[in-house]
Formats: structure tokens, C-alpha cells, sequence
């Protein structure tokens, strides 16, 4: 790539700011260690997203079990004028989460359409994916401005800040708040609700209790797309911190929790092995059958999102739900105080 032919820097209408850099090896060791000493053994789920995982993510979401990105999507598509007419001028949409942002650029196109221009600060922290999402979209839409937040949802809250000229709409979509537990939920929509003000709006993509066959199958693909999802944290230690697992000695198992109303991933150890890992000067030791817990994902009921939402200080305006009754998409407003 020469660097005055790429349109992150050619059109003057990109920014970024990179949050993560150089702590974030330091915490992935620090947080692999904890995790692999901990009884029962765990890992942070939001270091699934490397490259590889990022792009291992994309493909889960095309699967025919997943129905999540399909349902939001529908939802989306049917709302983006809707949402759009809710502001009277151009405003700011804020990403948590942004990942690829395909779904989000029906909501961009309703924007622009509305209000001739718009800005949009996706957060995450995949910064590969950041930067390709914004060339494409850059390119796709010339009256898009984006100013986008390489790091954590906490970093791109402090930004949201900075856009207080303007309307904002927060999207947090695809269920990524079922990776907190149920009060981390309610605490970080909580900070949401502080950082913005009367006039903004936040739109929360939140997937519904069901079935567990249907929610099984899901986290359990025929494909095996997301076991190889899973597997890959066992991958990015190997590259990061000289780990020698072998991948294939773990088996990916899914489960759904319908009491707490969460879908649990495990890493499950194929027979007794030791594994070292050179970086942390560590030998971990798993028994047969051991697991590594590598997500949560909650599931919510209608009645848990309102009671989420006045917990978080926030007034529920409107819920949306695709056909199949799968899927939720709240529409939210600061509470008066
Ligand atoms: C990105 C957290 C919403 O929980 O459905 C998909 C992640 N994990 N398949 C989810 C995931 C396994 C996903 N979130």
C-alpha cells in the first residue's frame, strides 16, 4: 500500500485514534496467565478478535444456525428511515463493537439520505478491521466523515464526549452486551447513559431467551466455523506468547445455561496433557475432560431488557423484534433524572 494513494489519508476525511498499542501484549499475557492459573480455567472473550478471528467472526455470522445477524439485520433494514427521521440534522453514529460494520451501512445510507452528511466513530478492537471497514465505507459513501477509535468500549466512550456538537446515536448491536454478565450489562449502560445527553439516542441489539436446540446450534455450527473460532485463542497464544497447544486436543463444546439464561464456550482437553507457554515461563497442567470457559453469551427476556434499561437509567421508546421472534432491537432514551 504507497501511502498517498490509500483513502484513509487521501480524503481528509478519516481520523483515528489508537487507544490500544503498546500495553495490550502486556495484557494479553497478563490475562492468560490469570486465567489458565484460575480453577475453573478461563479466558477473556474479547480476544477471540485478532485478524483471523475477526474474519472467522464474519463468516460465523453468514452461517445458516446464526440467525442473530440475519434477524438484526431484517430489524434494521425495515427501521433505517425511522431511526434516520428521529434527528432533525446530521448527527453522530457511534459504534461499540464495530467489527466490519456490513449492517451498519443501512443506517448510514438512511442517514445520509436524511441529512447530506454524516459522522460515524466505530469503536473496536480489531484495528485491522477498523481500517478496512473505513476504506470501504469511505469509498462507498463520499459525504461520510469518520473518526474512528482503535481500543476498548471504555476508550470509545471517552471520545463519544468530543461529538457533543451534535446528535448522537450509540448502536451496541449484534447481542454483544450478552458477553457482560447481567450487572456488568446494567453498569456499562449506566456509563453509556452519563456520557450522553436528553437528545441522544442509544440502540441496543439484544438476542431473546429460546429454545435450546435453536441457541445450541448457533454456538455449534455443522461447518464447525465457530469451534475453529474458539480454537483460535488457543492459535493466538501459540503466535503471541509461544504457547504449544495443540489446537486439536481441545474440543469446542456449547452449552446453554437456560437458568442464568446464557450460552457457555468451553475448550474441552482431550486426555491429560502439559502445555507450556515460553513467553510466561508456564507449564499448564489439564486433566481429561478439563475445560477453559472462552465466552458467555446472555440471553435476555422482553421483562429483563425493561428492567436492564431503568436499572441503566434509560427509557425503553421502542422494541423492535424480527418475524421469527428471535431477536431484539431497542431503541432507548436517557431517562429524565
Ligand atoms: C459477538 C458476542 C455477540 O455471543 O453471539 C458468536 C460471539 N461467539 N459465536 C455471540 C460469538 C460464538 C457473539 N457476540
Amino acid at each position: 500500500m504507497r501511502e498517498r494513494d490509500d483513502i484513509l489519508t487521501r480524503s481528509g476525511r478519516f481520523a483515528l485514534v489508537d487507544a490500544g498499542g503498546p500495553g495490550e501484549h502486556a495484557a494479553f499475557a497478563r490475562d492468560v496467565r490469570a486465567g489458565l492459573l484460575a480453577h475453573p480455567k478461563r479466558l477473556p472473550c474479547w480476544y477471540f478478535y485478532d485478524s483471523e478471528g475477526s474474519r472467522l467472526f464474519e463468516a460465523i455470522c453468514e452461517l445458516p444456525e446464526y440467525y442473530l445477524t440475519r434477524a438484526e439485520q431484517a430489524i434494521l433494514e425495515e427501521r433505517s428511515g425511522e431511526l434516520a427521521s428521529l434527528f432533525r440534522g446530521p448527527i453522530t453514529l457511534v459504534e461499540l463493537g464495530s467489527g466490519s460494520a456490513r449492517k451498519t451501512r443501512v443506517l448510514i445510507e438512511a442517514l445520509l439520505r436524511r441529512h447530506g452528511t454524516a459522522r460515524y466513530m466505530p469503536v473496536d478492537i480489531c484495528r485491522p478491521a477498523l481500517l478496512d471497514s473505513a476504506r470501504a465505507l469511505l469509498t462507498d459513501y463520499p459525504a461520510l466523515e469518520i473518526r474512528a477509535v482503535a481500543g476498548e468500549y471504555s476508550d470509545g466512550l471517552r471520545h463519544v464526549a468530543e461529538e457533543a456538537d451534535r446528535p448522537r446515536l450509540i448502536l451496541w448491536l449484534g447481542s454483544s452486551i450478552g458477553n457482560l454478565d447481567r450487572p456488568e450489562a446494567a453498569e456499562f449502560l449506566r456509563r453509556v447513559r452519563e456520557a450522553v445527553s436528553a437528545h441522544d439516542r442509544l440502540l441496543l441489539g439484544i438476542d431473546l431467551r429460546k429454545d435450546r436446540a435453536v441457541l445450541e446450534a448457533a454456538y455449534d455450527d455443522a461447518q464447525g466455523i465457530t469451534a475453529r473460532f474458539n480454537r483460535n485463542l488457543l492459535v493466538r497464544i501459540n503466535r503471541e506468547l509461544g504457547g504449544r497447544f495443540d489446537p486439536g486436543r481441545f474440543l469446542h463444546r456449547a452449552v446453554y445455561n437456560a437458568e442464568v439464561g446464557r450460552i457457555e464456550m468451553y475448550l474441552v482437553s482431550e486426555g491429560s496433557q502439559r502445555v507450556r507457554i515460553e513467553a510466561l515461563d508456564l507449564a499448564i497442567a489439564f486433566a481429561p475432560g478439563e475445560a477453559i470457559h472462552t465466552e458467555n453469551s446472555y440471553k435476555y427476556s422482553p421483562a429483563e431488557i425493561d428492567a436492564l434499561a431503568s436499572e441503566a437509567g434509560l427509557r425503553l421508546e421502542q422494541r423492535w423484534v424480527d418475524a421469527a421472534g428471535r431477536f431484539s432491537v431497542n431503541l432507548c432514551a436517557p431517562a429524565s433524572r
